[in-house]
């Protein structure tokens, strides 16, 4: 049987530009849909740290003019081939020559539009590449499927392209004024109505990606549910559920190999189920050690490690936190963010030096140790479209307490004390008390360690957890067959 053909699009793409989970996703899932039945190429902006990094191994393709409305825009074109798939790079200084991924709100919008131009100006010969699906991510990709039925289906280009979008998160949307966005991608009159792009009179990218695109994936069954509600629709609930028919929740997995305690160099002493309970001692006496707090070995460690934004819930966790460390535990949270959080959390710690250190700042390699070290995880968001970080505490045999959404719920099985069973704790609401007494109850149960073998049953249950690839990539397949199967009608102008 013939590889069916994927070009992914993506704002981030790791190990070349990250800020968040979405860069993890796009890292891994084009080498593993690889080794099922697809050829997947991947493209994305050529970010200046990209450029000054990868300058000797990036192979030039050609150039060419972009065209946006009354400019011209120079786009270069660049590959670069690594573990078995190959990168395009859409090149232009003004819009990429920049450090940061994004910038300034309404810049990223014209930064994203050309983008998704380019990618559109590019595919078929410059690539010498012709997809038989062009999978978007998020809203700075959103516009892609219409773009192709604005520009280039009439004309009798691509026109057997189909299109799968995919939401890592609901949030984000990528509003912008009609005028702006008619003139930025030469927009036709009959796309910009309440039916197709515009979401209460104005152009929303993310409702794009969901209306014109033949399926739409997001990254937890819970989710998928979720998000057709009004409370965690983001004002796309709507939407959503009158295209439910094309939704489809798959969840992520998790980097086994970057993620993994038998090799991480990164940790004192490498474990797996044999030996976890000297590898996780070592881990946590030189972590304590780094952020500088006391270690006697009598208090759990609870990690974090999270954006400090308001969606990972860190109001339930300020509201409480005096409690819980007069309670009796230490804890690390590294993360960068909202300087509110960033604030309240040194002020946290000037009041209990020993028992909090929040490091604000990213280190992916300190990640990595408070995953190993910390004996809870702490994830209360207040949604979460997948979540990675409980998967790899998990992985660590680390336990996550987490509030039941998205793909939290999907992911943690909150321990049962009649038959011990699950691999993590969890809470219901959005109550800063229900965290504080799940959080108790779970330093209550890491106490009775010695004595009860419930805590041990847990680490292994979590340890031994499936959270690799193999199952996304099956159900990504099955949506790249439905959408090959399906006609569709197309206008002619
Ligand atoms: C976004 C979501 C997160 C998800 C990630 C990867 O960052 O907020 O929940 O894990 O995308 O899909």
């Amino acid at each position: 049987m013939s590889k069916i053909k994927v070009l992914m699009v993506a704002s981030e793409v790791g190990p070349f530009a990250k800020t968040g989970g979405l860069a993890d996703v796009t890292a891994v899932l084009p080498g593993v849909l690889n080794q099922h039945q697809c050829e997947v190429r991947v493209i994305m902006p050529l970010y200046r740290r990209i450029k000054q990094r990868y300058e000797d191994q990036l192979k030039f393709i050609r150039w060419t003019m972009v065209k946006m409305g009354w400019r011209s825009m120079y786009s270069g074109l660049f590959s670069f081939r690594t573990g078995g798939v190959t990168y395009y790079f859409i090149d232009n200084e003004y819009y990429f020559g920049h450090d940061k991924i994004y910038l300034e709100y309404s810049f990223d919008i014209e930064r994203f539009c050309f983008f998704q131009r380019a990618v559109l100006d590019a595919l078929g010969e410059p690539m010498d590449f012709e997809p038989d699906i062009i999978h978007c991510h998020d809203w700075q990709t959103g516009l892609i499927p219409c773009l192709l039925e604005a520009h280039y289906f009439p004309y009798g280009y691509h026109r057997h392209v189909k299109t799968v979008y995919t939401i890592h998160n609901l949030k984000y949307q990528g509003i912008h004024g009609v005028e702006r966005i008619a003139d930025l991608c030469d927009m036709p009159a009959r796309f910009l109505t309440e039916y197709g792009i515009l979401k209460d009179g104005v152009p929303n990218l993310m409702k794009a990606g969901i209306v014109y695109s033949q399926a739409v994936t997001t990254v937890s069954p819970s989710y998928a549910e979720e998000i057709l509600t009004p409370y965690y629709g983001e004002g796309l609930d709507g939407v959503l559920r009158s295209f439910s028919y094309k939704l489809t929740g798959i969840m992520n997995g998790i980097d086994r190999d970057l993620y993994n305690p038998q090799t991480d160099r990164n940790i004192p002493l490498n474990y797996d189920l044999t030996n976890w309970a000297k590898g996780k001692a070592a881990a946590k006496k030189a972590l304590l050690k780094r952020v500088n707090l006391p270690s006697d070995g009598k208090l759990p460690l609870i990690g974090m490690v999270s954006r400090l934004v308001d969606q990972k819930g860190l109001d339930l966790l300020l509201r409480i936190i005096d409690e819980l460390l007069a309670y009796g535990c230490q804890m690390v949270i590294l993360g960068t963010g909202d300087e509110f959080y960033a604030n309240q959390l040194q002020m946290v710690a000037q009041r209990h030096p020993e028992l909090l250190a929040p490091c604000i700042y990213f280190d992916s390699q300190l990640a990595n140790k408070i995953y190993a070290a910390a004996d809870l995880f702490l994830m209360p968001s207040l949604f979460e479209p997948c979540g990675l970080s409980q998967m790899i505490a998990m992985r660590y045999g680390t336990l996550p307490i987490v509030r039941e959404t998205g793909g939290l719920r999907d992911s943690v099985t909150p321990y049962n004390k009649y038959d011990g069973s699950g691999n993590g704790f969890s809470f219901a609401n959005i109550n800063a008390h229900e965290l504080l007494y799940t959080t108790k109850a779970a330093i209550d149960l890491w106490k009775e360690r010695s004595t009860n073998p419930a805590w041990n049953t847990l680490i292994e249950n979590a340890m031994t957890a499936d959270f690799g690839w193999d199952n996304a990539a099956e159900e990504y397949l099955k949506v790249y067959k439905k959408v090959l199967g399906t006609q569709k009608e197309i206008p002619v102008d």
